[in-house]
Order: C-alpha cells, then structure tokens, then sequence
C-alpha cells in the first residue's frame, strides 16, 4: 500500500469528503491529508489532521497549499450539485468548471501526481437508455450540473491526452452516508428519509413513490474512490469517467425496507422540481467497464445498507 503521498482534499467538508478524508486518514496518515473547504468540517475530520480554509476559486492558494505541502495528488470534490446548480445555473457552471480548471493546471504544470474528479449520472439526460444505461451512450443532459460534468469528462480527458496529466475519476450515483448531510442534490432524499425514519417523524417525500434512481452507499463510493486512485495507470482506460453502480431503488421501496425496523413509519409524496431533473436520469446504470478494468466490486446491497444506516443513525 503507497503511504509516501500527501493528498489534498478540496471541497472536505460535504457529503462524500467528510467520509473521504477519514479514510484517506487511515491509509496514509492523518498528517499527510490535507482537508480544505470554505467552511469548517465535523469534528473528527477538523481535529484529526490538517485543516485550512481554501477557495477552489482562487487559483493562487490552491497552488500555493500544493507547493506549500508538497501534495503529490488531489481529490477535487468543491461543485454545485443538481439541485443547487439549477437554482444559479451561471455561479453553478463557474464554479464546476474553473474549480476544475484550477486543479487540471496543477497536473499540466506538474505540481501534482495524481487528480481525481467526481462526474456523475447526470451526464445521462432523457435520451440516454433508462435501464442498465451503458458507459458510452447518447448524453444529452438537460440540467446546468450535468451539463457541467458532461464538459468536465471531457477536460480531463483532453488535458490527460494534451499534457499526459492523470486524472481519473467514476461517475457517482445517488450517494447515502450518515457523517454529513447531502449538499443540495437530486437523490438526497435517500439520506433526509433515514433522519425522519430514526426521529420517528413521517417523511414527506419530494419524488413520486416509483421514480427508481441509481444509488451506493458511501462506502462502496468511497472503495470505488480510492481504488480508482490507486490502480496503475494503464487500468484506466477511460479518461472521462467511468460508470459505477451497485442499488437502483424508487421511494417506496427503501420505505418498505425501512418498515420493517420501524413499522410506524409513514411516507407521503408531494413532488417538487427535483422530479424533472430524476426523471431526465436513467434507472440504472452498467458499470461492466469499472469490473473489468480496476476490478470494482460493490459490497452494499439495499437491505445491507438501510441496516447500516439506521444502526449508525441510532448511535450517533
Ligand atoms: P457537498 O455539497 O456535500 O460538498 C461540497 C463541498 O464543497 C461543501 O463542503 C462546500 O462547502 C464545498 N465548497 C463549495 N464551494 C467551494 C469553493 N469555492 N471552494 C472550496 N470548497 C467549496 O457535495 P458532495 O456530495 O460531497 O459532492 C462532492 C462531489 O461529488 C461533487 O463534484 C458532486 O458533483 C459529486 N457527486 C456527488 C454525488 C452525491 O450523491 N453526493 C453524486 C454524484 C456526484
Ligand atoms: N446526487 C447527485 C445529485 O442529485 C447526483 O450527481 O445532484
């Protein structure tokens, strides 16, 4: 296991950094995983190593952080997510693309090793097949945020290409976890239902009860994270980015396995905006070229990871 790295980690504070930093903590020391965000993290990830306060907008720091550190790779998780995105679509698109920018030029300038950058299922738009939706099909996204990681696929695979920059990255579904809340997208009432279900409080649910997504639980995610990054080079094969996939669920069913820990539990269904932009999304998704080309291997089925939350839920 490489330990010789010290990472930095833009955008440490959300959702998938908070559970990214601390593993990343376990594996290569908690000193050499440098977390950076706009505002303060939980915590554990606050107390447990590094910590500065970074504005991915600000090429100069974030250059100056890198040098300053010596970081050797960077994971780039600061963006706009779908539902956010749409409500300032022109601040949604700067900050996806020149948060990107700004990291991308530490590779071409050869600052850093390594770069990983999350895109996501919103690559997919209404023409995409809906079922077990292939890694390269039509992608016509009708959201700013999938427009902007559908742009970004296609910078890091230039600048991969251009300037031999390696940058590597998985196209996450839907995300669960219980250590942070979801930052303002689409699927995040797969987490806000868990909350209600533990605080005994009915759940009004802003999707239709069949609208069935792809889903993972964060630490499928964040396996699938770290193995991407750490597999040699020439695994990756796709500069864009790769499909991974393990749930695909509607609203009724994660409520029906959460009924059954807690039987009094009561879901009702007032769709918002978010039904139009999961309905421009595909059902599920093939993820054959992540299995054969880094051995991805999702461990969390749908009942192993209501289970999971509701325990960790309970707990904390
Ligand atoms: P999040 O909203 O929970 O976290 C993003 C973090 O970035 C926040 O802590 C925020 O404070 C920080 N941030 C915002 N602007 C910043 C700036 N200018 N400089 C530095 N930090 C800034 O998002 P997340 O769910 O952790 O997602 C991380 C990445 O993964 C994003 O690129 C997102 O598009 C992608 N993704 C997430 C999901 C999911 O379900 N969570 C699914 C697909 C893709
Ligand atoms: N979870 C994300 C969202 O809903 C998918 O990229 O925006």
């Amino acid at each position: 296991m490489p330990k010789s790295e010290t990472i930095l980690v833009i955008g440490a504070s959300g959702q998938i950094g908070t559970d990214l930093v601390l593993k990343l903590r376990e594996i290569y020391g908690s000193s050499n995983v440098i977390a950076t965000d706009l505002k303060t993290p939980v915590y554990e990830v606050y107390e447990g190593g590094p910590f500065e306060v970074l504005d991915v907008l600000d090429k100069e720091k974030v250059h100056k952080i890198v040098k300053h550190y010596k970081v050797t790779q960077v994971y780039l998780l600061a963006a706009l997510l779908s539902a956010t995105a749409e409500q300032n679509p022109k601040f949604g698109w700067n900050l996806n693309m020149s948060g990107l920018f700004n990291v991308l030029s530490l590779g071409s300038e050869q600052l850093v090793k390594k770069i990983f950058w999350p895109s996501s299922i919103a690559v997919f738009g209404p023409t995409s097949p809906k079922q077990n939706c292939p890694q390269h099909t039509i992608t016509e996204p009708t959201t700013v945020y999938g427009i902007s990681k559908l742009a970004g696929e296609g910078w890091c695979t230039y600048f991969h290409k251009k300037y031999g920059v390696d940058v590597r990255s998985v196209r996450y579904p839907g995300l669960i976890s219980h250590k942070s809340q979801p930052g303002g997208g689409t699927t995040d009432y797969a987490v806000h239902i868990f909350h209600h279900a533990i605080k005994r409080k009915a759940y009004k649910c802003y999707l239709e009860k069949d609208t069935y997504l792809p889903m993972m639980y964060m630490d499928d995610a964040i396996q699938a994270t770290i193995q991407i990054m750490q597999v040699p080079s020439e695994k990756v094969l796709i500069r864009s980015s790769y499909n991974i996939a393990s749930l695909s669920f509607s609203p009724e069913e994660i409520y029906h396995q959460i009924k059954k820990q807690y039987p009094d539990f009561k879901i009702s269904y007032k769709p918002d905006h978010r039904q139009e932009y999961a309905d421009s999304w595909p059902a599920s998704i093939d993820d054959s070229y992540a299995k054969q080309h880094w051995n991805w291997d999702p461990k969390y089925n749908l009942e192993k990871t209501t289970q999971r939350m509701l325990k960790q839920l309970k707990t904390t």
